[in-house]
C-alpha cells in the first residue's frame, strides 16, 4: 500500500484537544506519524500550507436512497459527495423502499458501501416495520447482523403512539443500543409546509406549530428516563426543544441531539418566495429558534452538526410548495456553513466546530475508527480543509445526483482539499479521486 505526507497543516484534534502545525504521515491506512521529521522519502505529498488537518466528518443522518429511488441518489453517488463533502462515515436512514426494517435490507446497503468503498456507510434500522409504527422492526436481527447496526429510527416520521415508543426503547436499552426519533406529533403538524407564525399566516400557507417537535421530544425524554435507554434527537429545529435536551441532560438522562446546517442558517423568510427548495421537515423556523440552534451547538447542548441529506428528484421539487416533497442536499454543504455561519461569526471556535462535525458523532455512534485522536497507530481517516478559501455553492458542480437546494450561489468559506479513508485519498485537491476509485 501507499504511504501519504500530509505536509504543512495545522492539525486541530478535537479528540485529543491539540491544536499544533504538523506534518502527518499515512502508511498503510494508519497515521504512521505525526510532527516535524517523518522518515517520508517514498511518501506522495499531500500539500497542506496554509490547511486545517482533522479528523474525518462523520454524518449522523444521511438519506441515499438505496434501495428503492436510485433516480435520487445512490450509496454510489451519496458516497463521492460525502467524501467530496470531507466524510469518511455517514449514517443511512431507513426510509428507503422497501424500508430497512430487516437484516437483510441493513446488510445491502452496508455491502454496498463497502463495495463502494469511499466512506463507511453505517445502516441505521427502523423502528417499525415498515416505518408504519404499529410492529416492531426485526430490530434484534438488524443488532445482530453483519451490518451490526446500534441505531434506530421511523426517520420521516415520528413514533406517534407513546406505547409503542417505550416498547421499543425497552427493547433497543436491552444492548444499549440508540433510539433515534423524528419528533413530530402529526396530529399538529397534518397537512403543515413551513412553520406556523406570522410568516405562514402572511403566505396563505399551513403551518407546523413548534410545539408538534416540543411535545414529542418531551415524550421521549421522559421515556428515556423511564426506560434507561438511549435517545438521539434528529434535526432539532426550536428552541424550546434545546432547552429540553439543556435539562434532561441536567439530569442525567441519555439523551444526545443534532442540528443540521439549514436550521442554523435559514429561517422561515426563507419561504417568501414559494420555493420549494425550502420546505424541510422540520421546517425552518424563527431568528429566534436559529439563534438558540447554534447556542445549543456553542455549549454542547446539541452534540453534533448532521446534514439530513435529503435528494430530491427534480420534477417532485419543481412543482407548487404544496405537492414537492421536503428536503435538502447537504453532503457538499455542511462543512463550508458551518465555518461560514458558525465558526466565522466567532459563534464557536474551529475546534468545537470540528467536533460537532466529527468527534462527537463519531463516539455517538461507537464508530473508533474514526472521530480522531490523529496519532500513531490510528486509522487515517482525515480530512484537509483551507478554511479561508471562498467559493459559492454550484448545484451543478454536486456530486450528489440531486440539486435540491436554496442555496445556489451563497457564498461560502473553507474548503476540503484532501479527504483520506482508511489511509487513502478520496479527494485530492478537492477532486473526487477517481484514480482511487478505479483501483478498488
Ligand atoms: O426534509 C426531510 N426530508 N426531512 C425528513 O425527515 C425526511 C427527509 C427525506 O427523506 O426526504
Amino acid at each position: 500500500m501507499s504511504a501519504y505526507l500530509i505536509r504543512g497543516g495545522r492539525v486541530v484534534d478535537p479528540a485529543a484537544g491539540t491544536d499544533r502545525r504538523a506534518d502527518v504521515l499515512v502508511r498503510d491506512g494508519l497515521v504512521s506519524g505525526v510532527g516535524d521529521d517523518l522518515d517520508a522519502a517514498d511518501a506522495e505529498v499531500l500539500e497542506a500550507q496554509g490547511a486545517v488537518v482533522a479528523p474525518g466528518l462523520v454524518d449522523l443522518h444521511c438519506h441515499m436512497r438505496e434501495p428503492g429511488r436510485e433516480d435520487e441518489e445512490t450509496i454510489a453517488s451519496a458516497s463521492r459527495a460525502a467524501a467530496a463533502g470531507g466524510y469518511t462515515a455517514v449514517c443511512a436512514m431507513p426510509n428507503t423502499d422497501p424500508v430497512a426494517d430487516s437484516a437483510a435490507i441493513v446488510e445491502k446497503v452496508w455491502a454496498a458501501g463497502r463495495a463502494v468503498g469511499l466512506v463507511e456507510v453505517v445502516p441505521a434500522g427502523a423502528i417499525s416495520r415498515g416505518r408504519q409504527g404499529l410492529r416492531l422492526a426485526d430490530i434484534g436481527e438488524m443488532a445482530r447482523s453483519a451490518a451490526q447496526v446500534r441505531i434506530f429510527t421511523d426517520d420521516g416520521h415520528g413514533v406517534q403512539s407513546s406505547l409503542f415508543a417505550r416498547r421499543a426503547m425497552e427493547y433497543i436499552a436491552g444492548f444499549d443500543g440508540i433510539y433515534a426519533e423524528h419528533c413530530e406529533d402529526e396530529s399538529l403538524a397534518a397537512g403543515g409546509q413551513m412553520h406556523e407564525g406570522e410568516r405562514s399566516a402572511v403566505l396563505g400557507l399551513r403551518g407546523i406549530p413548534s410545539e408538534a417537535e416540543e411535545l414529542m421530544a418531551a415524550r421521549d425524554i421522559a421515556l428515556a428516563r423511564l426506560t434507561g435507554c438511549r435517545l438521539h434527537l434528529l434535526h432539532v429545529s426550536c428552541a424550546r426543544t434545546v432547552e429540553l435536551v439543556r435539562q434532561a441532560k441536567a439530569e442525567g438522562i441519555r439523551v444526545t441531539a443534532e442540528a443540521t446546517p439549514h436550521h442554523f442558517t435559514l429561517t422561515d423568510a426563507a419561504l417568501e418566495g414559494y420555493d420549494p427548495n425550502t420546505k424541510v421537515q422540520p421546517p425552518l423556523r424563527t431568528e429566534t429558534d436559529r439563534r438558540t440552534v447554534i447556542s445549543g451547538l456553542a455549549d454542547g447542548t446539541l452534540d453534533a452538526v448532521a446534514t439530513d441529506h435529503a435528494p430530491h428528484a427534480l420534477e417532485e421539487k419543481d412543482q407548487e410548495l404544496t405537492f414537492a416533497p421536503p428536503g435538502m442536499v447537504g453532503l457538499e454543504l455542511a462543512l463550508g456553513l458551518t465555518l461560514t455561519e458558525l465558526v466565522e461569526p466567532g459563534h464557536l471556535e474551529l475546534m468545537d466546530a470540528l467536533d460537532r462535525l466529527s468527534t462527537a458523532p463519531a463516539r455517538l455512534l461507537g464508530l473508533g475508527d474514526h472521530g480522531g485522536p490523529i496519532e500513531t497507530g490510528a486509522p487515517a481517516n482525515l480530512v484537509v480543509l483551507d478554511p479561508a478559501a471562498r467559493w459559492e455553492v454550484d448545484p451543478d458542480a454536486f456530486h450528489s445526483k440531486s440539486r435540491n437546494t436554496p442555496l445556489a450561489g451563497r457564498p461560502l468559506r473553507g474548503r476540503v482539499l484532501h479527504t483520506l479513508f482508511k489511509g487513502r485519498p478520496t479527494v485530492r485537491d478537492g477532486r473526487v479521486s477517481d484514480r482511487e476509485l478505479a483501483a478498488r
